[in-house]
């Protein structure tokens, strides 16, 4: 990017522990170069037990941010120091997205939206069935949960190999709901339409379960989460067995629009070209 851009311009963040892997520098990068903006997005970051001092010193304005993304493992405490945490947030406890208005911060989280936006992108219509399995009741499940009810399914069911986490989870997003032990997996997928990994199972090389795929409905999506590899083992299982398959990588791409529409004041649009900048980019890696 060419310095004078860069100097000029708007400044935001993301900010993690550690924060070196992330590739949120390059999706923000891919974006102010291509649609020509000034500004500039980098990794900072910042220890937990000095994460309270740098949100002291985005809301005084010392830190020249204007707002960033935050990641693991600051999300809960970003909502909690946020001034003004909108709804999603508030129902989920963490945030991953802050912006400063005239001086006061807020505070979203754009996961769900990521997922939301991902699946109408890649498989329209992937919302016209009423029944969803989230598998895997972790951190990362519940902005997608939300995300599915907040779309209108009437059942979700929650299946996770420690059963308390699931039934947090079905007491904070309603009766709409409901949480299952591993073992009920393969009777919770009868007939639904809509299946997600959120577990790290199968992420890097790691093994996956077998599972059994063939009393979801006719016409069901399964996606995943896990985006390395993008095509997951449960992916490549759910494709074998005649399901449509949606990977995770555009999930992480569609999250960080809203972001970067509050920055820097365009929205911005995911590509193929800025998918293909990131699979290059953990292929080289
Ligand atoms: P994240 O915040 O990224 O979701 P997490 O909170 O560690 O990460 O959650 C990981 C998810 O993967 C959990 O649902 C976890 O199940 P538990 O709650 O029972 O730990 C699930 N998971 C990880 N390894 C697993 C395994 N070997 N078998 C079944 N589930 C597993």
């Amino acid at each position: 990017m060419d310095d004078s851009r860069e100097t000029f311009g708007p400044k935001a963040f993301v900010t993690g522990f550690p924060i070196k892997h992330s590739r949120s520098p390059l999706i923000h990068g891919y974006w102010l170069k291509t649609l020509g903006l000034p500004g500039s997005y980098r990794a900072h970051e910042v220890a937990p037990d000095v994460f309270a001092d740098f949100i002291d010193s985005l809301k005084d304005g010392s830190s020249g941010f204007v707002g960033g993304n935050v990641t693991i493992p600051h999300k809960e405490l970003a909502f909690r120091l946020a001034d003004r945490p909108d709804q999603l947030s508030q129902e989920l406890g963490a945030s991953n997205t802050l912006w400063l208005e005239e001086g006061v911060l807020h505070a979203t989280n754009t996961d769900g939206r990521g997922f939301t936006a991902n699946l109408d992108e890649r498989h329209p219509g992937w919302d016209r069935h009423e029944t969803a399995v989230v598998f895997g009741a972790g951190g990362a499940s519940r902005a997608i949960i939300q995300a599915v009810r907040d779309r209108g399914f009437k059942e979700i069911h929650v299946v996770n190999r420690t059963v308390e986490r699931a039934r947090e989870l079905a007491d904070r997003f309603g009766p709409r709901v409901h949480a299952h032990p591993a073992g009920a997996l393969a009777e919770v997928m009868n007939g639904a339409g809509l299946f997600i990994n959120t577990t790290s199972l199968g992420m890097d090389g790691e093994a996956a379960p077998q599972l059994d795929f063939t009393a979801l409905a006719a016409n069901a999506v399964v996606t995943d989460i896990v985006y390395i590899p993008l095509k997951t083992p449960i992916l490549a299982q759910a494709e074998e067995q005649g399901f449509s398959i949606v990977d995770g990588l555009g999930m992480l791409l569609h999250q960080a629009v809203p972001g970067f529409e509050k920055w820097f004041g365009k929205r911005p649009v995911v590509d193929a070209a800025l998918r293909g900048l990131i699979v290059a980019d953990m292929e080289s890696h």
